[in-house]
């Protein structure tokens, strides 16, 4: 006899990540794997954090502190915030979560997302009863504010702008932002997930979340040790509140939500700018290099301010995806980000960018003389 499971999460999807290393290696007998394809830090984790982690190893039989004081005061010291307005979460995937238990559950209730945008937004909507309103992107795949703005009603609760958006890698501007945030009722919980802050921060017309929450609107700046700081696999997200809706989280929130060798090693990479700027001066490289490597096969990059970036092969890009695999290169195709049509691309280190120019332009002529 079957449990009965709840309806709505049956219609889920579970989340595909991207292709393991090691799983690519099993399959296809490869040694070098090349993994272009989860957004990572291609010079690993910071120095400063992989330390603290082995320093914290040894007390690793008591739980945690619940209240990630240490973490929580670091971020408040580097950000300027008072600590009843930072949130910690295992990965802000945690937080994004968290954030659609506290604000949604009648079926009445809304939450607006841009499509195609991040997928645990849509996961966040489906475990409680609400209704998800996804409006395109526009024909530059950025978010489009106004029809995002046009289709607030009242029964709106919850909005999701991911700021560079994955997966296009695009931003909304601080004019478009501000005349958004000027239209809709005040109560409604702007989330701006800045996931890939560190990468576009040194555009003027790029947004700091953190700036709005300090205004004291219901804005949260969500932003995550994954990326810039290379802990993805520690799982340590970051956010920033006001203290009510941080208040509603520390509520809702598993007791030791963040285990005690990740709040070690958020702590030491807050204090490592120095590894930050490195990934930062090799992404902008490495953007430039994926927008002419995917010119020279005659795709069209869409402008990337992330550490990835996508293109448009005009066809389906399942095949050039499998077809990358094969030689060891492990991408993100479209097919399973709503872009059919398009790569997704991870910047990498010098040489795994060299790698995947030479597979790229061995595999894209060949299919297209196929
Ligand atoms: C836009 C965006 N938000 C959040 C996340 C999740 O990050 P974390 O590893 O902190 O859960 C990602 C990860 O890819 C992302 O792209």
């Amino acid at each position: 006899m079957s449990a009965r499971i709840r309806p709505n999460v049956l219609r889920m999807q579970p989340y595909l990540p991207g292709k393991p290393i090691e799983e690519v290696k099993r399959e296809l007998g490869l040694d070098r794997i090349v993994k272009l394809a989860s957004n990572e830090n291609p010079f690993g984790p910071s120095p400063k954090a992989i330390a603290a982690v082995q320093a914290a190893a040894e007390r690793m039989h008591i739980y945690p502190d619940g209240a990630a004081f240490e973490l929580k005061s670091a971020a408040a010291a580097k950000f300027g915030l008072p600590i009843e307005s930072i949130m910690v979460g295992n990965g802000s995937d945690e937080l994004i979560h968290l954030l659609g238990l506290i604000l949604l559950g009648t079926e009445s209730d809304e939450m607006i997302v841009g499509d195609p945008s991040f997928s645990r937004y849509d996961a966040a909507a489906h475990l409680v009863p609400c209704q998800l309103i996804k409006v395109p992107l526009d024909r530059h795949y950025r978010h489009d504010l106004t029809a995002m703005a046009k289709a607030v009603t009242d029964n709106t609760k919850l909005i999701f702008i991911a700021n560079p958006n994955n997966p296009t890698g695009t931003i909304v501007r601080k004019s478009e932002l501000d005349k958004f945030l000027s239209e809709i009722p005040q109560d409604i919980v702007v989330v701006l997930d800045e996931a890939y802050f560190e990468f576009a921060s040194h555009l003027e017309e790029y947004p700091d979340g953190i700036d709005y929450v300090k205004q004291g609107r219901n804005i949260v700046s969500l932003r995550t040790f994954s990326k810039a700081h290379g802990l993805a696999g520690i799982r340590v997200g970051l956010g920033f509140t006001t203290p009510e809706i941080n208040d509603a989280i520390n509520r809702a929130r598993e007791p030791f939500n963040v285990n005690c060798l990740a709040q070690v090693a958020g702590v030491a990479a807050l204090s490592d700018d120095e590894h930050v700027a490195k990934t930062v001066a090799n992404n902008q490289k490495g953007l430039d290099r994926l927008a002419a490597a995917f010119r020279s096969v005659g795709a069209t990059p869409i402008e990337s301010f992330a550490n990835f970036a996508c293109a448009d092969f005009g066809r389906p890009a399942g095949p050039i995806f499998k077809a990358l695999l094969q030689l060891g290169v492990i991408t993100r195709s479209g097919e399973g980000l709503s872009m059919p049509t398009c790569l997704r691309v991870s910047v990498g280190t010098e040489e795994e960018m060299e790698i995947f120019e030479a597979a790229l332009q061995k595999v894209v002529p060949v299919l297209t003389s196929a």
